[in-house]
C-alpha cells in the first residue's frame, strides 16, 4: 500500500484582493505520478510554490512523511527531498548553464569555484536528458525550450525524491516532450514521486496515477486516472462543457499582403551557417498561415526577422503591401502595421514592473491620449475592455502584472497586440500555458480577426492547434521550407514527415 508522502491540510493562501487557495485538502502518495489540473489562475502554481518552500506564508498545514513541515525557503524543501521546476523560468541569464545548475551550492576545491567539475556534472545531466546543451554557454543565449531543459537538469541534480514540474513542456516540441517522458519514467522506476502540472491532457493522461482538479482555489476532486477521462477533467476544471471549436465556414482570403522572397538569416560560427535559408512564401489578407517545425527549425527566427527583432542582417526581400521593407527595430515594424506576440514572454513581452493596465495599453498610447496627455480613464477603459474580451483573471487593471498566473500574463500580451490593430499579426506559440477554455476563446478571436481582414502568421508546438486555425501550413526543417499544405492535405503525420525531411 502506498503511503502519503505529502499531506495537504486545509491550506488557504490569500493575496491582496485574491484568495489563491481556499481550504485545500488532499494527499500525494509515495512514488505516484500525480497531475494537478485547473484553469489559468486556479491556484496550481501557488500550491506548488508552497510545497517547494518558495511561498512561506499560508494558513493550514503541510505534512511531509507524516511530519508538519514549515519550510522557510527552498533550501528547507530541498533538504526534505522536494524540488521544483518552475513555470516562469528562474534562471540567471548572465551566468553559464553550469553555474545556473549549481547556483547556491557551487562546487569548490580549496576555496575556489571548480568550474571544470560543475561543467562535467552538468554535461552528465544533459546526457541523461539526451540533449546537446553546452554547460559553458550563457543561459541568456539559449532559447526558452533549452532554458526549460536547464531547469529540468537543475532539478535532477538535486536528486530529490519528490519532483514538482510546473508546465515543464510548455516550450518543448514533440520530440523533446518524448525525451522528457523517458526521463520521467526512469525517475519513476527509481521511486521518485512526481507532481505534474500541464494544460495538455494527453500528457496528463499518459503517466498519471491520480489527477487532482482545482477550481478558483478550491479542491474539486482527486480521481484515479482509470476512473476518469480528459472530457471529465475539463468539465471539472471549468464547471461546464467545452465544445470542440469549429471555426465557421471557409474563409475568403484577399490580396497578398506580405511577400517573403529568398529570405536567409546567417548563423555566424555555426556549422549549419544559416538559421534560415532561401525561405519564400506569401500571406494574404484574411488568411491564417501556420508555420510548423521542430524546435530549432527556425520558426521563431522567421517571425523575429520579419518583425525586425534580430540583430543579424538577413538577405532576401520582404514586401508589405507591395512595398519593400527592411525593419531594423520592432518599433519600425509596429509603425508599418505589424504586431508580434512572442514566445518568450519574459524577455520580449512582459514589463514586469508595470501594472496589468500599462502592459495592455503600452503599444497603443495614442489611443488613450487626449490633448497630448495619457488619459488614465481612457487607459483604464481600454484595459477593462481587454480584460473582458480575453477573460483575464486579475484583481483589477492596477494589479502588478507579475501577480497574475502564467496563463493570464500571456493573455495580457496578446491583448496588447490585438489593440494595435495591425495589418499582419505574428503569433509565436500564442497559447503556450493557456487553459482549454481560454484556448477555444482565443481561437475564436483569431478567426474573427482574420475574417476582419488581418493576415496572420502563427507557429505552434501543437499540431492540432495549427490544424484547427490555419488555411495553409508551411513546414520548416533546419531553416528551410520543406513543404506547404492546404487544408485538405492537413494531417499530423504529413506535417511530421515534412518537419523531419532531410534530418538524419
Ligand atoms: N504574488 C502574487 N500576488 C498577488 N496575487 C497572486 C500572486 N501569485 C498568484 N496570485 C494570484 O493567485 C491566483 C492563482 O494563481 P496561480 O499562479 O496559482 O494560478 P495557476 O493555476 O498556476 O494558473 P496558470 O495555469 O495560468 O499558471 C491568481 O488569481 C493570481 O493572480
Ligand atoms: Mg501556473
Amino acid at each position: 500500500m502506498a503511503v502519503p508522502v505529502i499531506d495537504i491540510q486545509q491550506v488557504t493562501k490569500r493575496f491582496p484582493g485574491v484568495v489563491a487557495l481556499s481550504d485545500v485538502t488532499f494527499d500525494i502518495l509515495e512514488g505516484e505520478f500525480h497531475s494537478i489540473c485547473g484553469e489559468n489562475g486556479a491556484g496550481k502554481s501557488t500550491l506548488m510554490k508552497i510545497l517547494s518552500g518558495v511561498q512561506t506564508e499560508y494558513e493550514g498545514e503541510i505534512l511531509v512523511r507524516g511530519e508538519v513541515a514549515h519550510f522557510r525557503g527552498t533550501r528547507d524543501a530541498e533538504q526534505a527531498g522536494i524540488s521544483i521546476i518552475h513555470q516562469e523560468l528562474n534562471l540567471v541569464e548572465q551566468l553559464s548553464v553550469a553555474a545556473n545548475i549549481f547556483l547556491g551550492r557551487e562546487l569548490t576545491t580549496g576555496g575556489f569555484l571548480n568550474d571544470r567539475e560543475m561543467e562535467k556534472q552538468a554535461a552528465e545531466l544533459f546526457k541523461q536528458l539526451e540533449c546537446a546543451i553546452r554547460p559553458d554557454q550563457l543561459v541568456g543565449e539559449l532559447r526558452v525550450g533549452d532554458q526549460q531543459l536547464v531547469e529540468i537538469a537543475k532539478a535532477l541534480s538535486l536528486k530529490s525524491d519528490i519532483l514538482i514540474m510546473d508546465e515543464p513542456t510548455s516550450a518543448l516540441t514533440e520530440t523533446e516532450v518524448e525525451r522528457l517522458f523517458r526521463v520521467i519514467e526512469r525517475l519513476q522506476s527509481q521511486g521518485v514521486t512526481i507532481l505534474y502540472i500541464s494544460h495538455k491532457m494527453e500528457e496528463v493522461f499518459r503517466l498519471s496515477d491520480r489527477i487532482t482538479v482545482l477550481r478558483d482555489g478550491r479542491h474539486v476532486q482527486t480521481l484515479d486516472r482509470s476512473e476518469t477521462s480528459a472530457r471529465d477533467i475539463s468539465h471539472l476544471m471549468v464547471g461546464r462543457e467545452i465544445e470542440n471549436v469549429h471555426l465557421g465556414g471557409e474563409r475568403q482570403p484577399g490580396e497578398v499582403i506580405l511577400e517573403v522572397e529568398e529570405l536567409s538569416l546567417p548563423w555566424p560560427g555555426h556549422a549549419r551557417e544559416w538559421r534560415l535559408e532561401n525561405v519564400s512564401f506569401n500571406l494574404r489578407a484574411g488568411e491564417v498561415v501556420g508555420i510548423a517545425g521542430l524546435m530549432g527549425a527556425g520558426r521563431t527566427e522567421l517571425l523575429e526577422t520579419l518583425f525586425g527583432a534580430r540583430s543579424e542582417r538577413h538577405t532576401g526581400e520582404v514586401r508589405l503591401d507591395g512595398e519593400r521593407v527592411r525593419f531594423r527595430h520592432p518599433l519600425e515594424a509596429c509603425n508599418a502595421g505589424l504586431a508580434m506576440v512572442s514566445e518568450d514572454r519574459k524577455r520580449l513581452g512582459l514589463f514586469s514592473l508595470m501594472s496589468v493596465r500599462e502592459n495592455i495599453t503600452l503599444c497603443t498610447l495614442p489611443e488613450v491620449t487626449s490633448a497630448g496627455l495619457i488619459s488614465s480613464s481612457l487607459e483604464e477603459q481600454a484595459a477593462q475592455e481587454s480584460i473582458k474580451q480575453l477573460g483575464i483573471k486579475t484583481a483589477g487593471p492596477e494589479a502588478p502584472v507579475v501577480s497574475l498566473s502564467g496563463g493570464n500574463q500571456q493573455k495580457c500580451i496578446i491583448a496588447r497586440w490585438l489593440r494595435t490593430n495591425p495589418k499582419v499579426l505574428l503569433l509565436d506559440d500564442p497559447t503556450r500555458g493557456i487553459d482549454v477554455g481560454a484556448k477555444a476563446e482565443l481561437y475564436r478571436v483569431i478567426d474573427q480577426l482574420c475574417r476582419d481582414g488581418l493576415g496572420i502568421l502563427v507557429t505552434s508546438s501543437e499540431m492540432p492547434e495549427l490544424i484547427t486555425l490555419c488555411d495553409r501550413i508551411l513546414v520548416l526543417c533546419e531553416g528551410r521550407l520543406t513543404g506547404e499544405l492546404t487544408r485538405d492535405e492537413f494531417s499530423e503525420q504529413r506535417i511530421m514527415e515534412l518537419a523531419t525531411t532531410g534530418i538524419d
